[in-house]
């Protein structure tokens, strides 16, 4: 086991030690951006902690544990303000709680195509949370052969000076998705392809990602077959 010794950020020391040099409105920003940050990321905690709960409980009654494997990552400040930008918004920290909910995210990767509604069906009947947004690129897929399920559910958070409501993205996927996936955007992201050969491979990924979804419906009557109780 590795104990994280995570640098935390010490707020009073930054306002005592810079207090020459950054306004009162600055040092405000710069406070309010760290706490809604820290928010966000709480809210991905919570989520997470839901999630793993779920498949703990699934495995005890199914003796089968739908979620293969979970990852939870924060957009950059970098990001964060890109995206601002890119909107033509102001970056302040209003503008980022009102137009950016993929903050927080958190990607479900399961084996079959039948957990990710499972999964996602139980964790938006939780009474605490709330869907404020879904699409399901799973039921219409996007045109480049991309698939997955996008929920972005709101998660109350409890700090010391009350409770925040903060949205976190969830995509759920299957393992054939997730492949899929990270080679597209791979692809995307390559420079050093003639445009020919990238077009190519757009088109091969789209038939491939025809394929997967053949294979996820395939293997999943398969698994049906083999576990009737489910
Ligand atoms: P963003 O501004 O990118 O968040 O777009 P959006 O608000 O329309 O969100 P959407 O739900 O369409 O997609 C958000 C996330 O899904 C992206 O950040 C990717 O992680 C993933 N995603 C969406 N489309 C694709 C795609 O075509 N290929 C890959 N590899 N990932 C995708
Ligand atoms: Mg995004």
């Amino acid at each position: 086991m590795i104990n994280q010794r995570n640098n935390f950020i010490n707020l009073s020391r930054i306002r005592q030690e810079f207090k020459h040099v950054i306004s009162e409105d600055e040092m405000n920003n710069i406070e309010g951006f760290v706490r809604t940050y820290q928010r966000y990321q709480a809210g991905a905690n919570e989520i997470g902690t839901k999630l793993s709960n779920l498949d703990d409980d699934f495995r005890l009654t199914y003796d089968y544990a739908p979620i293969h494997s979970m990852e939870s990552r924060m957009k950059s400040p970098e990001s964060i303000i890109e995206k601002l930008v890119r909107k033509q918004l102001p970056v302040s920290v209003d503008n980022i709680k009102e137009n950016i909910f993929d903050i927080a995210g958190i990607r479900v990767i399961t084996s079959y195509i039948d957990d990710v509604y499972s999964v996602a069906d139980l964790l938006k009947k939780q009474s605490d949370i709330t869907v404020l947004k879904e699409k399901d690129y799973i039921k219409n897929p996007k045109s480049n052969g991309y698939r997955s399920l996008h929920v972005i559910f709101s998660v109350p958070v409890f700090q010391t000076d009350g409770v925040y409501d903060v949205p976190v993205e969830v995509q759920f996927r299957t393992i054939g998705m997730d492949f899929w996936a990270s080679l597209e955007h791979e692809l995307v992201y390559k420079n050093n392809l003639d445009s020919e050969t990238k077009k190519q491979y757009q088109t091969d990924l789209e038939h491939y990602a025809a394929e997967l979804s053949d294979m996820d419906r395939k293997m999943r009557d398969i698994f049906k077959d083999l576990h009737p109780q489910n």
